[in-house]
């Protein structure tokens, strides 16, 4: 019995604190398709991070790090690709950073309407951040979630089966704290 709660303790633990990889994040199988069907061609690059920016919302350091391992690319060549073109977007201005699925799935679902509740309630459009840099706001195509549509990422955690009221209540939460 004590074993078996250690054990739930365990499993809770690495449940708490996943270490992203394509086998814990989705997101990252997403990408790895792309790389696959890309034959890890390193002049694909562009168009994995762009893909990989539908997937995540933005390019952050583990997602670069990522594509750069599997093209086999210095990873300083892979960042120098992201930050030079504009259509790229590293990391989130705002402290928290929330980020709506607009796939088809998230989309049949209701993640249009999510997407438009945020909007009005933060006073901002996708892509922004609010005035006092506290949330960013963005947009995603396929999370590879879509078992659990709609999905929403809160801060690098992808959240599923939400509803513009849940989303809305985690929202005001991170506005209230100063
Ligand atoms: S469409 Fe949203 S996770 Fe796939």
């Amino acid at each position: 019995m004590q074993s078996l709660t250690a054990e739930a303790t365990k499993t809770q633990k690495s449940q708490s604190t996943p270490k992203k990889t394509s086998e814990t994040d989705k997101r990252f199988k997403t990408l790895d398709i792309t790389i696959k069907r890309n034959h890890y061609r390193q002049d694909a690059l562009i168009e994995i991070l762009h893909k990989a920016q539908e997937s995540f919302g933005y390019l952050e350091p583990e997602v670069l790090e990522y594509v750069a391992r599997q093209l086999k690319l210095p990873l300083s060549r892979v960042y120098g690709v992201a930050t030079f073109y504009h259509l790229f977007s590293l990391k989130p201005s705002g402290a928290h950073s929330c980020v709506v699925c607009l796939g088809t799935a998230c989309y049949v679902k209701g993640s249009g309407k999510i997407m438009a509740a945020l909007e009005e309630e933060l006073g901002i459009k996708a892509g922004e951040t609010t005035p006092d840099d506290k949330i960013s706001l963005m947009a995603a195509r396929c999370l590879g979630a879509c078992g659990i549509a709609p999905a929403i990422v809160f801060d690098g955690t992808v959240a599923g089966k939400q509803e513009p009221e849940m989303v809305l209540e985690r929202i005001k939460a991170w506005q209230s704290k100063t």
